[in-house]
């Protein structure tokens, strides 16, 4: 079975009704949440604080999304924390990002070509908490989606150049294990704050069959409620898989 065929076996029913007032916990929650945390320039110019404190603000945010992840047993939380496009912004700026960065666990994204001290602490976040087994926090960091399914492209054209593999072993399994992303779940649920309605690059691959919930908080201003809301909007779908409604009679 694919990623989504395996969530749709997997995931218990969530009733005919599709939503019921049970709590969160005996509900199908999704094992994996992915956050587009957008906002934070928003947010400060919107005080008249320079962009920075709203990064700084976006960092605090973070720590309660993975509290509120934990709480509501949540397997893997992702946050794009860092896009492959974001080096378009002013070089101060990045600098402010780089400086803010609380990573742990899992960290996606392209790591050739990063300065060696900020290589270093992505090496070293994952090497540190490498035996922990609550929650995954996976950390988008110089991340691109395209540029991820390139880079798994050119890994799976050297195996089959270098006669390691067959070219019609190349199934759903065999990108997806040559993704940063191996080993992790599909996203089920992608939250984005600030309202914009697009990817931006985020998980191209794995989010094929994920469900979108798009908020008008800025990123500093999303709070467990904010979650909680977000999770009960995910309660609230119907996920077909391109099949027919588990939920209509
Ligand atoms: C998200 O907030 C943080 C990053 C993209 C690194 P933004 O910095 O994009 O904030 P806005 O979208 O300009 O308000
Ligand atoms: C997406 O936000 C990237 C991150 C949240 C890290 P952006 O603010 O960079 O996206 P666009 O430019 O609005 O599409
Ligand atoms: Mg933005």
């Amino acid at each position: 079975v694919n990623g989504a065929e395996a969530v749709a076996q997997g995931a218990p029913d969530s009733g005919p009704t599709g939503f019921s007032a049970k709590p969160l916990a005996v509900q199908a929650v999704p094992a994996h949440v992915a956050i587009i945390m957008d906002g934070n320039g928003r947010w400060a110019a919107g005080r008249g604080l320079p962009r920075v404190e709203g990064h700084r603000r976006g960092v605090e945010a973070v720590r309660r999304a993975v509290r509120s992840a934990i709480d509501l047993g949540v397997r893997y939380l992702t946050i794009y924390s860092f896009s492959s496009e974001n080096w378009r912004r002013p070089a101060a700026e990045v600098a402010d990002l780089m400086g803010l960065l609380n990573v742990r666990v899992r960290i996606i994204g392209e790591r050739a070509g990063l300065s060696a001290d900020i290589a270093g602490l992505l090496d070293e976040a994952e090497e540190r908490t490498r035996s922990n087994t609550g929650l995954t926090l996976v950390v988008a960091f110089n991340y691109g989606g395209r540029q991820e399914i390139l880079r798994a492209v050119r890994r799976l054209a050297s195996a089959v150049a270098e006669g390691r593999l067959a070219p019609e072993a190349i199934d759903f399994d065999a990108l997806s294990g040559a993704l940063d992303t191996t080993g992790i779940p599909d996203p089920d649920l992608v939250i984005r704050t600030s309202g914009e309605q697009r990817l931006s690059n985020f998980l191209t691959w794995q989010t094929a069959y994920a469900e979108y919930v798009i908020v008008p908080e800025f990123w500093p201003d999303f709070d467990d409620d904010a979650f909680r809301a977000a999770l009960d909007e995910y309660h609230r779908r119907d996920r077909r898989f391109g099949g027919l409604s588990g939920k209509a009679g």
